[in-house]
């Protein structure tokens, strides 16, 4: 199967295979328009998506990919209408009371990324509950950006290396990029290996700007509602047949 053989003519050779991307990062695009199709709301779109996010978080744990990172709300989503913010909510809530249990089982270290801590309440404390139970877990991590942005992260991040130089603990000559980086919310995962978006949109919209810089990227025409396992297998293939040379030859 070919899912996106147009945008993707790499995969007719099929070579690269075997070669696994440790990290992998989505962002996922398309609700609205999947259900815009099908002349449904666009809770409706949502609400596959996170079929699509339980979908995919199991075979990315088959494939043997060691973190996956998906975009489910940025800090940018606040301007969408209440209702739709709160649908957002409410599907984040019933997607923890729901799998919760199974990625304990499955030994998933759930994490998150991002201010989540403007949300709810009763939604963050039912995050922090989830990411504590499964901390435990040595397996594959699933990592959720909640009230993500990317430039709010580097900035906090400038911030806080900047208050220890002001107070003496820290000289600014020794800060380098390794420093930097234990400073941002990725600190404890694996180097990002792909950078995934779907439906047709090209553009980073504020993701992983840091941990993208040497990220393969790859956008894919498919509506996120659509995307099932043989998607992502045939983006991880298209992986395998990429030449990174990180800046050699
Ligand atoms: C973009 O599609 C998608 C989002 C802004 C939200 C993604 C959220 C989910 C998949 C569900 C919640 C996630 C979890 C982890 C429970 P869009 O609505 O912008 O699509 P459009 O561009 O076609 O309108």
């Amino acid at each position: 199967m070919r899912p996106f053989a147009a945008s993707a003519p790499e995969l007719v050779t099929g070579k690269g295979a075997g070669v696994l991307p440790r990290h992998v990062a989505i962002i996922m695009d398309g609700n609205g328009r999947w259900a815009k199709q099908r002349h449904w709301p666009r809770f409706a779109g949502h609400k596959q998506g996170v079929e699509a996010v339980r979908r995919i978080a199991r075979a990315a744990r088959a494939m043997g990919i060691e973190a996956l990172t998906l975009y489910a709300f940025s800090s940018e989503n606040w301007r969408r209408p209440e209702s739709e913010v709160s649908d957002l909510m409410g599907l984040l809530r019933l997607f923890i009371r729901n799998d919760l249990d199974e990625m304990v089982r499955d030994n998933v270290q759930l994490r998150v990324i991002g201010d989540y801590r403007r949300f709810a309440p009763d939604l963050v404390a039912l995050i922090d509950t989830a990411v504590a139970r499964t901390a435990v877990n040595t397996g594959p991590i699933l990592v959720i950006a909640l009230n993500y942005g990317a430039q709010a992260e580097i900035a906090a991040a400038a911030r806080r290396l900047a208050e220890r130089a002001q107070a003496g603990t820290l000289d600014p000559a020794t800060i380098d990029e390794a420093m930097f980086e234990d400073e941002l919310d990725t600190r404890d995962l694996p180097p990002l290996d792909l950078l995934i978006r779907t439906s047709g949109e090209v553009r980073l919209s504020n993701f992983l700007l840091w941990q993208a810089a040497y990220a393969e990227l790859l956008f894919v025409d498919t509506l996120w509602p659509d995307f099932d396992a043989d998607t992502l297998a045939a983006a991880v293939e298209i992986f395998g047949q990429r030449q990174r040379r990180f800046g050699g030859l």
